[in-house]
């Protein structure tokens, strides 16, 4: 077990070139390992040029707002409305076990409370309407249940195994993930933990970090077919089984320097009221890496050139030449500046959509292939404006045309859709997204799970007492503080068909309304 978790510790820190603090310190001084820094952003070019596409292409300048803070002051100098509705106790991390690595995480956050100190009481308030797709992804298993060997199937496709046995996480892991990915999912797993100890009941799960989902609902079909295997991702599509989670980018992205949501929330807020809406240029902005797929090559031929003008105003992020100016160019605050905003998906969905959706500028949202957790609940028309994937140029045309002479339904589509990322995606929601899932996938279980005979247990102090530069800050801000006297919110129940159905079919008229007006438009302009 001890060789485990040193190599475990050695394993998520090695190569990053920051500095370690395995001084024992009990409070907690971020320090800023520049060189670091810099290193694991070139890293990243390298990464991003052999085509991931999950490509931000969003970067957060404000580099370390937090240096010099101890940990104490972080963790009580927080007014924001989200953490005050919150209010719990403060369980700090105590960082002076981790130099004795038999027993850091035995000893340090309870894996229980005992009863009576929280209150059982039900909660009222309902949680958003994207928590019904979690039965949708789970309904798979609805009538078979999880065995062990279900699980164990999955081993081949996933990046790590976690399981939670008494309160207690551990972890197994299979094979290395793109970047800090890995890390910052077991982050945000740990947190859930801190703010509903002795809350969720044991689970067995099967993580996979890549960009694409991996399970083809096809190979599982037919009368002898074998279930399918239950994997987290962090994205599906409608060929696929892949079972939706919260992605990394919630704890934060330190390679490219996207702050953990709570902050970058709060900064989006701000930024978003720079501008007044109708003071913003009058046409549609993108700004990413085009090479990854051809549908975003597509995209950029929209751009405005001397001969020809679909209102798109399309900018390549050229990531060698950011990093070398500190990212100034691509801070997500600064960038509702434009009346409308393109979303593009990359090789799979892509973390910008949650930045997109912020800025009060309505998405011109290009047909999507991919969903994750929350993007199924948006409507086109009220939370964004679809944009034909065929025929993207003059679809974003009359989109900005439409939305100029429109103002007020324009401007009430951008603040639906910030409203949605503000309110109904806020950490805490996206907490109870986790509590649920995880509740829910757990009721399916056939067996009690064990701790497999390779895992090592993980505790918020084993990742972020070794920790260092930027992943060692964002962990510090997306700590969740300790737990919460809140309930989750109220999960609804499954959709019935004809619900689901009505669901769907109302997303389809309204896109096909949006063609139809597109069409008598064109029709206009020809004549
Ligand atoms: C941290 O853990 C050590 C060892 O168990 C303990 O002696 C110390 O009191 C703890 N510190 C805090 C602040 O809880
Ligand atoms: C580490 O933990 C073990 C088991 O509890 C204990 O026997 C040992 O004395 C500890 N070592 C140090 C250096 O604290
Ligand atoms: C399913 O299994 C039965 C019994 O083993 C066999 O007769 C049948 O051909 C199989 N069907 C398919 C589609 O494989
Ligand atoms: C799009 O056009 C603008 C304005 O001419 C230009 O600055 C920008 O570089 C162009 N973008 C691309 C991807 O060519």
């Amino acid at each position: 077990m001890k060789e485990n978790l040193q190599r475990l510790v050695n394993d998520l820190w090695k190569g990053s070139g920051l500095q370690r603090h395995f001084s024992g310190e009990t409070t907690y001084r971020p320090q800023l390992a520049e060189k670091g820094h810099a290193r694991t952003i070139v890293l990243f070019f390298i990464v991003v040029f052999i085509g991931t596409c999950v490509s931000v292409r969003w970067i957060d300048t404000s580099i370390i707002s937090s240096g010099g803070v101890s940990l104490k002051a972080l963790l009580t100098s927080s007014n924001s409305p989200e953490e005050s509705e919150d209010e719990g106790f403060v369980i700090p991390l105590n960082c002076s076990q981790v130099n004795n690595l038999s027993q850091v995480c035995s000893t340090s956050f309870p894996a229980t409370f005992p009863s009576g100190s929280f209150p059982t009481g039900a909660t009222t308030k309902q949680c958003p309407h994207y928590f019904r797709w979690i039965h949708e992804d789970l309904r798979p298993w609805k009538e078979s249940g999880i065995t062990r060997e279900m699980v164990e199937r999955a081993r081949t496709k996933s990046n790590f195994r976690l399981v939670l046995v008494d309160g207690r996480l551990y972890y197994e892991k299979y094979s290395s993930s793109f970047q800090t990915r890995d890390v910052f999912t077991l982050w945000g797993i740990l947190q859930l933990l801190r703010r509903y100890p002795g809350r969720l009941p044991d689970f067995d799960i099967m993580f996979n970090c890549n960009d694409r989902p991996v399970i083809r609902s096809r190979d599982y079909e037919g009368p002898n077919a074998t279930a399918p295997p239950p994997l987290f991702h962090y994205c599906g599509d409608d060929w696929t089984l892949d079972i939706v989670f919260p992605d990394w980018s919630f704890w934060g992205w330190p390679e490219i320097n996207i702050k953990p949501w709570i902050p970058l929330l709060k900064d989006l807020k701000e930024g978003n009221q720079r501008i007044k809406w109708d003071k913003r240029e009058p046409y549609a902005y993108w700004k990413g890496n085009p090479k990854v797929c051809k549908a975003r090559q597509d995209l950029v031929r929209c751009n405005v050139t001397d001969k020809q003008d679909w209102n798109g105003r399309f900018y390549v992020q050229n990531w060698v030449r950011e990093s070398r100016q500190g990212f100034k160019k691509s801070n997500l605050a600064d960038q509702c500046t434009h009346r409308y905003k393109v979303y593009i998906e990359g090789a799979a969905w892509s973390v910008s959509e949650k930045y997109i959706l912020a800025c009060d500028s309505p998405t011109l949202l290009v047909t999507p292939h991919f969903y994750d957790f929350f993007t199924r609940s948006l409507l086109p028309g009220h939370h964004y404006w679809p944009i034909k994937d065929n025929d993207k140029c003059r679809s974003i045309k009359f989109a900005v045309d439409w939305g100029n002479k429109h103002k007020n339904q324009a401007l009430a589509i951008g603040k639906a859709g910030s409203n949605f990322i503000q309110e109904e995606l806020k950490m805490n929601n996206v907490y109870d997204y986790m509590f649920h899932l995880l509740s829910e996938y757990s009721k399916l279980l056939r067996y009690k799970p064990t701790i497999p005979p390779q895992a090592v247990e993980l505790c918020s102090e084993v990742m972020a007492c070794p920790a260092g530069g930027l992943k060692k800050v964002y962990m510090m801000e997306s700590m969740v503080k300790g737990p919460t006297y809140r309930s989750p919110c109220m999960l609804p129940p499954p959709f019935d068909p004809p619900a689901l159905e009505a669901f769907l079919k109302e997303k389809e008229n309204s896109k096909t309304q949006v063609e139809k007006m597109e069409r008598q438009f064109s029709d206009k302009i020809k004549n």
